[in-house]
């Protein structure tokens, strides 16, 4: 059984974000040669605070600031496919997902300073990142999230295997662009096929 997690970053539930996560997810549920556990969760619905830069997790494996987050680096760890979403807002991520990816440094801080890391670094894990944008296309419209991202999936030891960049989402919705919609399907289905073979 495959374990599938998915982090809708956007606040607005049944949106664009998460239309195209819920398609994903189901071309992953539809795939009958592989089972999964699916997890959906939202950003916004979890209490997780912002890092303060506190050295905690240099100090002592985990971090000292007790919420949601000390789940999110168990489900981390467990899963074999990561999707992660977000809105563009102000060319990069939100702040209900850019909390999260902060608070990974106390992944960083196990492997890089205390040598003993949170996440197993053996386990192969697929990563997928969704991003819509108000705005029509434009080029570099999404560039400034790739840094981010990669850097976050490096973090959980798991490797990017593409983006999703819808623009325009404000003039034409996801939850009218069927093409779209399959194609977001059509990934989940491709997704757990390769995952399935690592
Ligand atoms: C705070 C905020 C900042 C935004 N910044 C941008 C932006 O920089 N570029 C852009 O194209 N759209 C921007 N938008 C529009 C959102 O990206 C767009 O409405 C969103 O992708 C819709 O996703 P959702 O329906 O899943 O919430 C912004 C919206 C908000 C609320």
């Amino acid at each position: 059984m495959l374990k599938v997690l998915a982090i809708v970053g956007s606040p607005r539930k049944g949106k664009n974000n998460d239309t195209l996560v819920e398609h994903m997810l189901k071309g992953i549920a539809d795939y009958k040669e592989v089972s999964a556990s699916i997890e959906k969760l939202y950003a916004n619905k979890m209490q997780i605070a912002s890092c303060t830069a506190c050295e905690g997790c240099g100090r002592k494996k985990g971090c000292v600031i007790k919420d949601d987050m000390n789940s999110l680096y168990t489900k981390f760890d467990e899963a074999d496919i990561v999707i992660i979403s977000s809105p563009l807002y102000f060319c990069s991520v939100s702040s209900q997902l850019k909390a999260i990816i902060d608070r990974n440094q106390a992944i960083w801080s196990s492997k890089y300073i205390l040598n003993d890391s949170l996440i197993n670094k053996e386990k192969s894990r697929l990563g997928y990142f969704i991003c819509t944008a108000g705005m029509p296309d434009e080029p570099h419209l999404f560039d400034a999230t790739l840094p981010v991202m990669e850097l976050f999936f490096k973090s959980i030891n798991t490797s990017h295997e593409g983006n999703l960049f819808v623009p325009n989402v404000d003039q034409q919705p996801i939850m009218e662009d069927e093409k779209m919609l399959q194609e977001a399907y059509a990934l989940g289905a491709k997704l757990i096929e390769k995952a399935a073979t690592l």
